[in-house]
C-alpha cells in the first residue's frame, strides 16, 4: 500500500513537518494583557500531544491596537514573548513545529469576546477595566453598525504597524518558533488594505490592486527580512469577499504571487470575514481557493474549512489541490486527528506520532485489543 500523503513529511525550507497535518490559528480571547496563561498550553499542547505536525498559536496582535478583543494574545512586549516562549519549547519538545501568527485587527478591534456579544467596547466594558482604544483602518469606514469607527491611517500610522510586525518577528525567533504566518484574512487590517470594500484611499496605498497590495506586501517584506531565511513564512489571505466589488481569486492569486517573489512559502487559503454576511458553508468550501491559487501563483498552499475527515483531507492532497491539511473546529473535537488518521488511512493507528509518555500508554491498549481478540 502506498503511505497516504496526509501522512507523509513536508519540508519547508529548513524545516522538515512530519506530515500534513497542522492546527489552524484559534483566538482563546484569554490572554492578560497579551499574555498567555496555562491555558494556552494545554489547548496548543494538546495538538502536539495527538501527533499533529505544526500547531499555530491563535492571531497575536503586534500591538496593542491591534487586537480583536482585551483578552487577545500579544506579542509586542518581552513578558509576552516569555510566556509565549514556554508554549514553543512545548511544542517542540513534544513533536511538533511551533507556529505563531502574527496580526492586526485594523476596523475589527476594540470589541467584546464573542462569548459577551463581540460587539465594539463600550462604557460598561470601561468600568469592568477594559476600556475600548482607537482603531486603524485604510479608510475611516466601520465594519458594521456595532463596531468602531475606524481613524483612516497616515503614513506615519503606516510607519509604526510596520516597525510593530518587525519586533514581534523577531520577538517570534527569539521565543523559538518555527513558523511565522502573517494573518492578511478574515477582514483584519492587511485584508482592509486588499479589499476594495474597505480600502477608498486615494493615495498610493489605495486605487487599483498594486495599490491595494502595497502595504500588506511592505509588511511581507519587513516580516521576511527578520524572519531567519531558514525558518518558513507562511501568508493567510482571504482568497474572495464574495460580494460584488469585492476581492476575487484572480487578485488573490496575483497577491500570492506578489508574496511569493517577497519569501512567502505557503498561503492559507481561508475567505470572507470583510463583511458581515457569511459565506454558504459546505465540506471543504474553501479547498477551490487553496487549488486556484496553488496552480494560479505556483506557490505551496494550506487548505481550510470544514475539512472533516481523513478521507476528505488525503483526496485534497493527493488531487494537488494543496500541500498541507489546516484544521481548527475538527481538531477541537478531536486532537487526536493525525492519530486516527492514520489508523483510518493504513488500517493501524500510529502511535509514534504521540511523544513517549502517551505513546507508551497507547501500545498498551493496541497489546490489550490483540489479547482480546486472539480471545
Ligand atoms: C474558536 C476559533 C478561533 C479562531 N481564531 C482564528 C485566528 O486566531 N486566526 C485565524 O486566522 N483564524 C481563526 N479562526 C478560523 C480558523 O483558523 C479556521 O480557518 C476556520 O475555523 C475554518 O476551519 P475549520 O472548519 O477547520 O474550523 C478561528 C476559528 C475558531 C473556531
Amino acid at each position: 500500500m502506498t503511505s497516504p500523503t496526509l501522512l507523509s513529511p513536508l519540508t519547508v525550507r529548513g524545516l522538515t513537518l512530519k506530515n500534513r497535518v497542522v492546527i489552524s490559528p484559534m483566538c482563546q480571547y484569554s490572554a492578560i494583557d497579551g499574555v498567555v496563561t496555562d491555558w494556552h498550553l494545554v489547548h496548543l499542547g494538546r495538538f502536539a500531544i495527538g501527533g499533529a505536525a505544526l500547531v499555530f498559536v491563535e492571531a497575536t496582535g503586534v500591538e496593542a491596537r491591534g487586537r480583536i478583543s482585551p483578552g487577545d494574545v500579544g506579542l509586542w512586549n518581552d513578558e509576552q514573548a516569555r510566556a509565549l516562549a514556554r508554549i514553543a519549547d512545548f511544542l517542540k519538545a513534544n513533536g511538533a513545529a511551533a507556529g505563531i501568527q502574527l496580526a492586526h485587527a485594523g476596523r475589527k478591534g476594540s470589541t467584546r469576546r464573542p462569548w459577551d456579544g463581540g460587539a465594539e467596547l463600550a462604557a460598561g466594558d470601561l468600568a469592568k477595566g477594559e476600556p475600548p482604544w482607537e482603531t486603524l483602518a485604510p479608510s475611516a469606514i466601520p465594519f458594521a453598525d456595532n463596531y468602531p469607527r475606524p481613524r483612516a491611517m497616515s503614513l506615519a500610522d503606516m510607519a509604526e504597524v510596520i516597525l510593530a510586525f518587525r519586533q514581534a518577528t523577531q520577538r517570534a525567533e527569539d521565543a523559538g518558533f518555527d513558523v511565522v504566518e502573517i494573518h492578511a484574512a478574515h477582514g483584519y487590517l492587511l485584508h482592509e488594505f486588499l479589499s476594495p470594500l474597505a480600502n477608498h484611499r486615494t493615495d498610493q496605498y489605495g486605487g487599483d490592486l498594486a495599490g491595494r497590495m502595497r502595504f500588506p506586501l511592505e509588511v511581507v517584506e519587513t516580516v521576511r527580512a527578520i524572519w531567519p531565511t531558514s525558518k518558513p513564512l507562511f501568508l493567510r489571505v482571504s482568497a474572495s469577499d464574495y460580494v460584488d466589488g469585492g476581492l476575487i481569486v484572480d487578485d488573490t492569486i496575483a497577491f500570492a504571487g506578489a508574496a511569493k517573489a517577497l519569501g512567502v512559502d505557503v498561503v492559507d487559503c481561508s475567505s470572507g470575514g470583510n463583511t458581515p454576511t457569511p459565506p454558504t458553508l459546505y465540506p471543504g468550501y474553501q479547498v477551490p481557493y487553496a487549488q486556484a491559487v496553488r496552480a494560479g501563483a505556483d506557490i505551496a498552499t494550506m487548505a481550510v474549512g470544514l475539512i472533516l475527515d481523513p478521507r476528505q483531507a488525503e483526496d485534497i492532497l493527493a488531487g494537488g489541490k494543496a500541500d498541507l491539511i489546516a484544521l481548527a473546529r475538527p481538531a477541537l473535537d478531536d486532537p487526536n486527528f493525525a492519530i486516527h488518521a492514520s489508523a483510518f488511512l493504513t488500517g493501524a493507528p500510529d502511535y509514534g506520532l504521540a511523544p513517549t509518555p502517551a505513546k507508551s500508554g497507547l501500545d498498551r491498549l493496541a497489546q490489550s485489543l490483540r489479547h482480546i481478540a486472539k480471545g
